[in-house]
């Protein structure tokens, strides 16, 4: 297995929505020139690697992830050399951006899936999944119909405008499949590495990479099918740019190791293996201080070693997050307090962090806010950056952004945390200059669990070139006793108040403790 590349060790990413992050053309959308015009902001706080959601023309029903050309830049975000002109200016501040890639599925606008809905046979016809008759449903799989010549229905990967790319199937079970093999799949394969290579060859860093885990139908239950896939593309990439860094949407690690990625997501969704949902999300999070840790907390934890300990082994990684563009803020069930303690976490654990644009000043999930470009319930998570207190948060100077700005900026902005020391925005500034300073908070420093893991506090060790550090977290509101492992150990960080006796750390309610020794 090749080993991830070396900036990752240090990587420490900011997730930007494009549309909602800084308006500079007055159209009441985020574009990228905007994104170049934050970079500083970014930069200052101690981020060193962007991840941009998709800036793909589109006709945006689901807010980009649904690509009308894989190589052209939307126009409201700009131009292609505005994309080419950030990654340099990246660079020049020593830092990477990866693009969101999304190899599932196109919109039913892209001139393939138009060719794709001929009748006539051609180069496109088998680029995305089709049956042979309208009346026939692919088993299993959602599909559409109806509104072409072509006689078939074709499958659909997310929502319905969105049909998916044809990567084929693990085990061919009906007429109208192919083997990843087949010419169809493998066109796929060719087109989509291109549209990789096309962005890499202009300046980007890599890709976050969409609904990974599904690109073979039919698969095996540890995807064996859309490994391979992945593994011809990525392969492909990195013997041509070995500093290309690979991210997915996957939600299980080993998995995605074993395709080739660098980093997977641990994801906050109920319903996916190895989810991070118990830690700050539901009835019971585990960083709520009034409750109890919930009977996954021993399972997550566990399960959480055993995986940093074989991502340490192929020098691999999982990514923790404070949340993305598609759950609820990290702020909706948990308080300032709680979050901040949940970040204490975040940046002194092992793995590629990543930050959702806002979570850093702790801007809110808007309860109810209508959707609109196919946001629905993530509507909430999308809003305008709350730069100040101006009439648009200093987001645009457009009096109707295309989605509002929660009226709660006057209270929670980026210039007001500024002038406020205590301030989340100066807490998470100074956590991220903290995990700089000391090589066991790399991202690739050994990390042991210590103590039992089904309850409170969280006390886990780091490793790395000779230092150690013991990280004591309470996120409860009771006291809680830590035994310091060394005598001479010395407390170089804390939060909240603690006692230190002998061999005894005593850790008040809300508070953690690094050790050093
Ligand atoms: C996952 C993305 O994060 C989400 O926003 C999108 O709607 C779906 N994949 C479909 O591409
Ligand atoms: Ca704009």
């Amino acid at each position: 297995m090749i080993q991830s590349p070396e900036w990752l060790k240090k990587a420490l990413f900011y997730e930007i929505y494009p549309q909602s992050f800084y308006d500079t053309n007055g159209d009441g959308i985020g574009d990228l020139n905007g994104v170049i015009a934050k970079l500083d902001y970014i930069k200052g706080l101690g981020f060193n690697a962007i991840w941009l959601n998709p800036i793909y023309d589109s006709p945006f029903y689901d807010a980009g992830y649904d690509v009308r050309d894989f190589k052209k830049v939307a126009p409201r975000y700009g131009t292609n050399e505005d994309a080419y002109r950030l990654f340099e200016e990246a660079h020049k501040r020593g830092m990477h951006v990866i693009l969101d890639f999304v190899p599932g599925h196109t919109s039913i606008d892209h001139p393939w899936f138009k060719k794709s809905c001929l009748p006539e046979k051609n180069e496109y016809t088998d680029r995305y999944v089709w049956t042979n008759d309208v009346g026939q449903f692919p088993k299993g799989y959602r599909s559409i119909n109806g509104f072409y010549d072509r006689n078939g229905s074709v499958m659909t990967n997310f929502f319905s405008i969105q049909p998916a790319l044809n990567y084929g199937f693990y085990k061919k079970e009906e007429n109208y499949q192919q083997t990843s093999d087949e010419p169809g799949p493998q066109s796929t394969i060719h087109d989509m590495t291109d549209v990789l290579r096309f962005w890499m060859s202009h300046g980007a860093d890599g890709f976050r990479c969409d609904m990974a885990d599904s690109l073979v139908k039919n698969d095996t239950p540890d995807h064996q099918g859309t490994a391979k896939v992945w593994h011809q593309m990525i392969d492909a990439i990195k013997g041509e740019f070995p500093e290309a860094v690979f991210v997915s949407e996957w939600n299980s690690p080993y998995e995605s190791w074993n395709s080739g990625f660098d980093v997977d997501f641990l994801l906050f969704q109920e319903w996916v293996k190895d989810g991070n949902f118990m830690l700050i999300h539901g009835d019971h999070p585990y960083f709520s201080f009034a409750k109890p840790a919930s009977l996954f907390a021993k399972p997550y934890f566990h399960n959480l070693q055993a995986m940093a300990k074989e991502g340490e082994k192929i020098g691999h990684y999982y990514a923790p997050i404070t949340g993305n563009h598609d759950v609820p803020r990290v702020s909706h069930d948990i308080n300032e307090e709680e979050v901040k303690l949940y970040m204490a976490y975040l940046y002194t654990s092992r793995g590629v962090p990543f930050l959702y644009y806002g979570d850093e000043i702790g801007m809110t999930y808007w309860e109810g806010l209508p959707s609109k470009e196919g946001a629905y319930a993530r509507a909430g998570s999308r809003t305008p950056m709350q730069w100040d207190s101006s009439a648009q948060a200093g987001f645009t100077t457009s009096d109707s952004p295309y989605f509002p700005v929660n009226p709660n900026k006057d209270a929670i902005n980026v210039a007001s945390e500024e002038l406020d020391p205590h301030s989340l925005l100066h807490y998470v500034r100074d956590l991220l200059s903290f995990r700089k300073e000391h090589v066991a908070l790399d991202n690739d420093a050994n990390i042991t669990f210590i103590a039992q893991l089904h309850a409170k506090p969280l006390v886990y060790q780091r490793e790395k070139d000779g230092e150690k550090l013991l990280i004591a977290i309470n996120p409860s509101n009771k006291e809680a006793k830590v035994e310091i492992p060394e005598k001479d150990a010395k407390v170089i960080r804390s939060y909240g108040e603690y006692a230190k006796e002998k061999r005894t750390l005593t850790l008040k309610e809300g508070s953690y403790v690094i050790l050093q020794y």
